[in-house]
């Protein structure tokens, strides 16, 4: 029947602006341990991500957060597809990307883009600034004759709050926070939806931190710019995010809104994290709580029984060492994985 088919046809094209940009389900990704030099042996797996979803919404930023390790740049990697995921779905847009060849990622990544931790190795020092800024229009095929390109890479410039005669110079002639701001021009380029920012500040002067991450939110406002954005601690992702996901062994142990999280963190290592978090007022800061958490994060080789926060908990129960918490649901769209909230 032809309305059946116009029907069906007008739900498609409605689902790939409805419902989240991003929509990740049970995302896992192990990387073989291999021994032997002539033959290679599969020895142990590393369970870097491993089981990990979540949904981030148009023009949103979604902090992700959790010690070093704990699978949070391979969790953007293996959205963009620059690791292969071992199972799960990553729809993106309304369309499952978890498997899509080479060709089809191609026309993906025009949305989905990425700025880097480190801006002095992700920017190549032979290339000037205006080339490494118009570069995925070249290879993407966008990039029009030269006046358009050369406008186009003005235009980026100016956005992120750099002078457009800097483009003749190379990235060596800049500082740690300019170039980081050229990492986000080449982002912009091809006006992706979705940006993940691994650590974009981690590397930079904490008196430049505040600068760019000012930066990453007025273009997120000019731009309808989505994020997952990547942090080591609460610090950095308190500004700029609206949702935050904490992340330890590979899995999220607790997802809710900023607010909530800062008001009210609900899993003991959410409450660990956040009593690192230093208080801005000196009288505060002196009279808090000593940090709870000990001892060191353990191996993703060997994820721990039951709760894979149990031996570093303070309130850890015989159930915590031999039952695995899943993440349930709570009221106000809050989500939180341990025994003592069931
Ligand atoms: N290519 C790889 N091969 C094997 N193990 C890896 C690889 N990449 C990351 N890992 C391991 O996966 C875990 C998560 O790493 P990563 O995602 O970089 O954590 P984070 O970004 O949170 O610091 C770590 O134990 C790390 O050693
Ligand atoms: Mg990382």
């Amino acid at each position: 029947m032809p309305d059946t088919v116009t029907t069906q046809a007008a739900a498609t094209a409605a689902d790939t602006t409805a419902g989240p940009l991003l929509r990740v389900e049970d995302l896992k990704v192990h990387f073989p341990v291999l021994k032997g030099v002539v033959v290679q042996k599969q020895v142990a797996t590393v369970k870097a991500v491993d089981g990990v979803s979540f949904t981030l919404n148009r023009g949103e930023t979604l902090g992700l957060v959790g010690e070093s390790g704990c699978g949070k740049s391979t969790t953007g990697l293996a959205i963009l597809r620059m690791l292969k995921p071992t199972s799960g779905r990553i729809v993106f847009e309304g369309e499952d990307i978890a498997r899509h060849d080479k060709g089809r990622m191609r026309r993906v990544r025009q949305r989905l883009q990425m700025v880097y931790q480190d801006p002095y190795g992700s920017l190549d020092p032979r290339m000037k600034v205006g080339d490494i800024v118009g570069e995925p229009l070249v290879v993407h095929g966008v990039a029009g004759d030269k006046a358009a390109y050369r406008a186009r890479i003005a235009e980026l410039i100016r956005l992120v709050g750099l002078l457009p005669d800097m483009a003749e110079r190379y990235p060596h002639e800049f500082s740690g926070g300019q170039r980081q701001r050229i990492g986000i021009a080449r982002a912009l380029a091809l006006n992706p939806s979705l940006i993940i920012c691994d650590e974009p500040v981690s590397a930079l002067d904490v008196s430049i931190q505040a600068q760019v991450v000012n930066l990453f939110m007025e273009l997120q406002e000019r731009l309808g710019l989505a994020y997952l954005f990547i942090a080591h601690d609460l610090s950095v992702v308190r500004h700029i995010s609206n949702r935050i996901a904490v992340m330890y062994l590979g899995r999220i142990v607790e997802i809710a809104t900023r607010d909530q999280l800062y008001k009210e963190p609900l899993h003991p290592y959410t409450q660990a994290l956040m009593a690192a978090v230093p208080i801005p007022d000196p009288v505060l800061e002196a009279t808090r709580p000593q940090q709870i958490i000990t001892g060191e994060v353990p191996s993703a080789l060997r994820p721990p029984p039951g709760c894979r926060f149990h031996p570093r908990c303070p309130h850890a129960t015989a159930t915590c060492k031999t039952e695995d918490p899943p993440l349930r649901d709570r009221s106000g769209g809050r989500a939180v994985a341990c025994h003592l909230h069931a």
